[in-house]
């Protein structure tokens, strides 16, 4: 039996350290916060943490912009507290892993201020320096943020690159001094503890050297605009996604860039059971499986207005069939860069049963689930009301755009800017009724602020107290996932393959449960014994559902919905409306 590695077990939950916990009454996040609120994750049964970035930073990128890689922001304590959190961490079995970001510095990180000092300083070509062509800058490339991707220095007479904004100059990744202070940040941690790295955006790390132009037909505020006429249409969408590939496509997934995930990886394995994770949704960064990042996102899973049943099956038999051997996937439906899983696939009337359901999705498809921080209390979306209240440089970035070169109405620019904004998300932690919703104390201005809804039962204390809450519903369901095997290590079968209303797949063995593993769907299922049946109602209709698994009758395992018994003849198996239904696969008597 295949013993998986505790990042292929592990449920990770991300935590945005401005938002989760405020322990120290100055209305941001930070260690002591996140250490009071451990038991809780513990609680939850979440195995590891993502933190997105903790280090000292300008704030202009919500901590994206690194001013120092192995410092701790002081809003958020120091490294001696960050050692605390991570020890109490791993005390109770949950591990740890770091937001990396390697395209990029901020603008105030000691190596760029050397660096744009002079021309002929060492570290000038840590970062990406050009001429001027013809007057203006070296090309017509923009920034994935807006606006052009080269700034002009004037001390200097030259340009340097940014993909994101010109407050984070991208690092030259083609000098090996830049690569060797990374990876020497990358060692600090490591030897610290740490469990692994989420790495932040790395399609762009690399560029076309030869600065070609690029070809698209329309400038960046004209593609968001089109973005906004074709938000609800999905045809309108991928129309979208070529012309960004048009527009960036000298400036993303440049060659190198799988070279230097293996140099990455050789420098994690040396240490032992530590992991990476990509912001990528490309499976190329898995390498042979071996050789590169441990995780690649499933992106492609969230980029829909609704979670179908047709939706998942199409995706997971894209994703799973393009897997090398040895890769292990990894799912997600939400994080602090989009709406809250919540609200964006939510329909307005059914929200409570299909944020349910698509928690249930995480934890029995195959792969490592990544969970975002509230979306266990149902936290939604809040838009803000003036752009005066806006942090993501983004947004506001998107509002002036809009206003100034579209004429765009005030009113339609700031509902535009919460949309391509990432405030909404990233509002404090609601962690009960009373004011600030108890992430700061009463009177503290929060850094963003808190939803009101935490009124409305949208928050941790009134839920912890209802068994029928959300909350309640997430801290069962992971406690199912620990407690089934199969579905964790087994392997995926689906079943009704033109069901519109339902899901229907098994997790662990396909062949006669009670003979052990087969090699099935390619992947050694490591689970002889236990075999799950998934049944996800994604519909508001009731359902008889008949399997073709005829000598079968399925045991409870668990259901969202009062059930008659505890065994269930899979020939008529009845579904409750958004009924989510996992039976473990017995042998008739
Ligand atoms: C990643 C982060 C995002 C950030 C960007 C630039 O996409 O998730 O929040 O703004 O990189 O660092």
């Amino acid at each position: 039996m295949q013993e998986l590695e505790w990042w292929q077990k592990a449920v990770f939950y991300q935590i945005y350290p401005h938002s989760f916990a405020d322990g120290n009454g100055d209305g941001i996040g930070d260690f002591y916060g996140m250490i009071d609120r451990l038991d809780y994750l513990q609680e939850l049964g979440v195995g590891a943490l993502w933190l997105s970035p903790h280090y000292p930073s300008p704030f202009f990128d919500c901590g994206y912009d690194v001013a120092d890689y192995t410092g701790v922001a002081p809003e958020h304590g120091t490294l001696d507290d960050f050692k605390r959190f991570l020890n109490e961490a791993h005390q109770r079995g949950i591990r740890v892993i770091l937001d990396l970001v390697l395209n990029h510095t901020s603008d105030q990180h000691p190596w760029f201020i050397e660096s744009r000092s002079s021309r002929d300083n060492p570290k000038r070509d840590w970062y990406v320096w050009r001429d001027g062509k013809g007057g203006g800058p070296p090309n017509n490339w923009y920034s994935g943020f807006g606006g052009p991707a080269w700034e002009y220095d004037p001390a200097t007479g030259q340009y340097y690159y940014h993909y994101f904004f010109k407050q984070q100059p991208d690092l030259n990744w083609r000098n090996p001094e830049v690569k060797q202070a990374m990876w020497d940040a990358v060692r600090f941690w490591l030897d610290l503890g740490v469990d692994g790295f989420r790495l932040d955006a790395v399609n762009t790390i690399f560029e076309d050297p030869a600065l070609p132009d690029h070809a698209a037909e329309m400038s960046l505020p004209e593609l968001y605009h089109q973005a906004l006429q074709a938000a609800s249409s999905e045809a309108g969408q991928a129309q979208l996604v070529r012309q960004t590939e048009v527009m960036f496509q000298y400036q993303r997934e440049q060659p190198g860039m799988h070279e230097l995930m293996q140099e990455l990886r050789t420098v994690v394995d040396e240490y032992p059971d530590r992991m990476l994770v990509g912001e990528t949704g490309e499976i190329a960064y898995y390498g042979d499986g071996t050789n590169e990042l441990h995780l690649a996102f499933n992106f492609p899973l969230m980029k829909t207005t609704r979670i179908t049943p047709t939706w998942v099956r199409a995706n997971q038999q894209e994703r799973l069939s393009a897997l090398p051997p040895g890769a292990w996937p990894c799912n997600t439906l939400g994080n602090h860069d989009s709406p809250r899983v919540y609200s964006r696939y939510g329909d307005g009337q059914n929200d409570d049963a299909l944020a349910r359901l698509h928690l249930a999705l995480m934890l029995t498809l195959r792969g490592t689930p990544f969970l975002y921080n509230g979306e266990e209390i149902g936290m939604t979306d809040l838009p803000l009301e003036d752009i005066s209240q806006f942090r993501d440089n983004l947004g506001v970035w998107v509002y002036h755009t809009v206003v100034n070169e579209l004429g765009m109405p005030p009113a339609d620019a700031l509902a535009y800017a919460n949309y391509l904004g990432r405030d909404k998300c990233r509002t404090p932690m609601q962690w009960a009724n009373v004011p600030n919703g108890g992430f700061s104390p009463a009177g503290v201005r929060t850094w963003l602020p808190v939803n009101p809804n935490d009124a409305q039962s949208v928050n941790v204390a009134e839920q912890l107290d209802d068994p029928d809450s959300l909350l309640s519903f997430y801290r069962r369901m992971l406690r199912v996932r620990k407690q089934n095997p199969a579905l964790i290590a087994g392997d995926y079968t689906v079943l009704h393959e033109e069901a519109e209303d339902y899901l229907t797949f098994l997790r662990g063995s396909v062949a006669d449960p009670s003979t052990g593993p087969s090699a099935s769907s390619g992947h050694a299922s490591g689970q002889a014994g236990q075999t799950c049946l998934v049944v996800l109602n994604m519909s508001d209709q009731a359902h008889t559902l008949n399997f073709d698994l005829d000598a079968h009758t399925a045991e409870l395992v668990f259901s969202s919905h009062a059930r008659g018994g505890d065994s269930d003849d899979l020939s008529q198996l009845t579904l409750a409306p958004f009924e989510i239904y996992i039976g473990e696969i017995k042998r008739k008597t």
